[in-house]
């Protein structure tokens, strides 16, 4: 089954060509990052702009690439929840004008499925249940994959998303937006210990995460230094900042795993690109002789392959739409089934 996947819910045009949710045959992502930067940060009306400009192009850039036509086509999956809601819009419009033209089904993908859905296919022998922690800039998400359309959230962050915080300090230290991968790359070396940093904890939900108090205190360490005039020492608060992040997410996921005794972990979204994070997730399956899954750095952020990917599996489910598809802002992860929310 041939399915195009399209995403458009941040800042990433991105189209793809699957087959059968596990072969990707093109995978085009236009990044929109350079039009963000000067502004530190996503403007909406621009990236809606930016995917009604792309988004025809894309899709028969994905098809010539994957050398399918579109006839060949079985179904558009298309992220439409949850990102920003001028965004989503663009991609659910097309989906619905190209499903209409071409008349086929359009299968709407929930987005952190869709990162999820980033690990079936870097490794073809995963298959539900597993534990996934899903962390980008608009989500920090332990989620119960029970299967591939059952979705169950076992903690998330109670305020910012832990690639939101990134990005906020990031920007304060003059770093390029999104500056996840600019601060992991400064953190190289620094010694984590010479700027204390809490670590968080939600009282009475041992899951749940909170990173605003850690982006405050990093912020006040900044402010400090440069009303004083002392000068920073970058690598340390990089390093110390990385390892606050990664002792909050690190453990909790590795506690979620524990009570599902699953001993399957997979992680997924554009923090999990990170390297020490990484690592821990390496050192701590290793210890309880768990299966660890970290999808490739290019599969871990936005892409139109993981809403292929997931596509097939909502469509083998039944999660079809009509053209009533409208696009949502805010959809909790455990309420991604379009049928049960359409
Ligand atoms: O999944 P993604 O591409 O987009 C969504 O937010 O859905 O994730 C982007 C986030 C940004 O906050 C970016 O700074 C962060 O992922 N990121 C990183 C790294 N690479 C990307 N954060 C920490 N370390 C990295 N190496």
């Amino acid at each position: 089954m041939l399915i195009l996947g399209i995403e458009s819910s941040c800042d990433e045009t991105a189209v793809s060509v699957a087959r059968d949710g596990r072969e990707i045959l093109s995978n085009c992502v236009l990044s929109q990052i350079d039009m963000h930067t000067i502004y530190g940060g996503v403007v909406p009306e621009i990236a809606s702009r930016k995917h009604i400009e792309a988004i025809a192009a894309l899709a028969n850039q994905a098809l010539e690439e994957a050398g399918v036509s579109r006839k060949e086509l079985d179904a558009i999956a298309v992220t439409y929840a949850p990102g920003l809601i001028g965004a989503l819009l663009v991609g659910v419009n097309f989906a619905k004008a190209a499903a209409l033209a071409l008349d086929i089904p359009i299968v709407p993908v929930h987005h952190i499925r869709g990162h999820v859905a980033a690990n079936y296919i870097a490794f073809p022998e995963l298959e539900p249940p597993f534990v996934c922690l899903s962390v980008s800039g608009g989500n920090t998400l332990i989620l119960d994959i029970r299967d591939y359309t059952d979705t169950r959230v076992m903690g998330s962050t109670r305020d910012d998303a832990a690639g939101e915080c990134f990005d906020k300090v990031a920007r304060v230290l003059g770093m390029p937006y999104p500056g996840g991968k600019a601060l992991d790359d400064m953190s190289m070396g620094g010694n984590p210990n010479t700027y204390p940093l809490p670590r968080s904890k939600v009282s009475g939900a041992e899951l749940d995460m909170s990173f605003s108090g850690l982006k405050t205190a990093a912020l006040n360490i900044i402010h400090n230094a440069s009303q004083k005039g002392e000068e920073l020492k970058l690598p340390d608060l990089c390093a110390g900042f990385v390892a606050a992040v990664r002792d909050t997410l690190v453990p909790r996921t590795m506690e979620a795993l524990r009570q599902t005794g699953y001993g399957k972990l997979a992680i997924a979204g554009g923090v999990a690109a990170n390297s020490h994070i990484r690592a821990a997730f390496q050192e701590e399956c290793e210890k309880v002789g768990a299966k660890l899954y970290m999808p490739p750095l290019k599969l871990c952020g936005d892409n139109g392959a993981m809403i292929a990917c997931q596509g097939y599996y909502e469509y083998l489910a039944g999660n079809i739409a009509g053209q009533e598809l409208n696009a949502v802002a805010s959809l909790p992860a455990d309420r991604g089934s379009w049928k049960n929310d359409g």
